[in-house]
């Protein structure tokens, strides 16, 4: 993993949209993740749109996951988050804008075909990150799967409290969820993953140095062969091994992000 430690979060956001920026421009597949983390990067990705400096027309963008229950008109729904907070704004192709169909009937099979749309498309050449309190990634709640595909999971209560700030009281969370699960991530060519904040720091910690486990599902960023970690100080504050992270980073060897 490159562990990459920024001294604020509007540092990490300007350093996520550097990446992010190269991909879109060379009209890479994104992955995208809704969430309160990635907000910053987005909106200087807008900025640098509005500036000419990032083109999202040749890119498409697949969401990590969705809410079974709500309309995808919901204000809720991570369908119109992401229109609202996102792809809306830099001129993104809204057919090419994928998340699962959580107003399905059959969500089951709506998970199978999301997992099989992403495939087909020739697979995620960045997938955004964000990490929960309780280590998970997209809606792979501690317990799932190291090999699991797109699939319908129940939310840990941990994630219905963290939620409820969105709808106007808990009980309103849904409950169940499609996740791209993290077999499916996996298979992103490179990830990025995105932590801010103090409550995130024992999360970050079994993450980057735990052992690969389920119980901490980010912790599959071990495994993974590109895995790129911005985080601002404090959410990097649990690392033991934090002077070696700000080392490697100063003599980062140059790699190519995408061609
Ligand atoms: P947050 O959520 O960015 O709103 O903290 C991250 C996550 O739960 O994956």
């Amino acid at each position: 993993m490159e562990i990459l430690i920024r001294s604020t979060p509007a540092e990490v956001a300007v350093e996520a949209a550097d990446i992010f920026a190269h991909y879109a421009n060379a009209g890479a597949t994104l992955g995208l993740a809704t969430g309160s983390t990635p907000v910053a990067m987005y909106k200087e990705l807008i900025t640098r749109h509005e500036r000419g400096e990032v083109s999202f027309a040749r890119s498409r963008a697949f969401l990590l996951d969705e809410y079974i229950g709500l309309e995808r008109t919901h204000e809720q729904s991570y369908y119109s988050t992401i229109r609202r907070e996102f792809t809306s704004h830099v001129g993104f192709d809204d057919d090419l804008v994928k998340s699962p169909a959580g107003d399905s009937d059959d969500p089951a099979t709506a998970a199978a075909t999301y997992d099989k749309a992403i495939r087909d498309a020739g697979g995620v050449d960045i997938q955004l990150l964000g990490i929960g309190a309780n280590g998970h990634v997209g809606f792979n709640e501690p317990s799932s799967s190291l090999q699991s595909r797109t699939r319908i999971k129940t939310l840990h209560p941990q994630t219905v409290q963290d939620n409820a700030r969105f709808f106007d009281n808990e009980d309103e969370v849904p409950r169940h969820v499609l996740t791209q699960g993290l077999g499916t991530i996996s298979e992103a060519r490179h990830l990025l993953l995105l932590a801010t904040g103090s409550n995130k720091a024992s999360a970050v910690h079994a993450m980057v140095e735990g052992p690969l486990s389920a119980h901490c599902p980010a912790s599959i960023l071990q495994w993974h062969q590109r895995a790129t970690v911005i985080l601002d100080e404090a959410a990097a504050s649990q690392l033991e091994d934090r002077e070696y992270y700000v080392f490697a980073d100063k003599h980062r060897p140059h790699r190519p992000l995408f061609s």
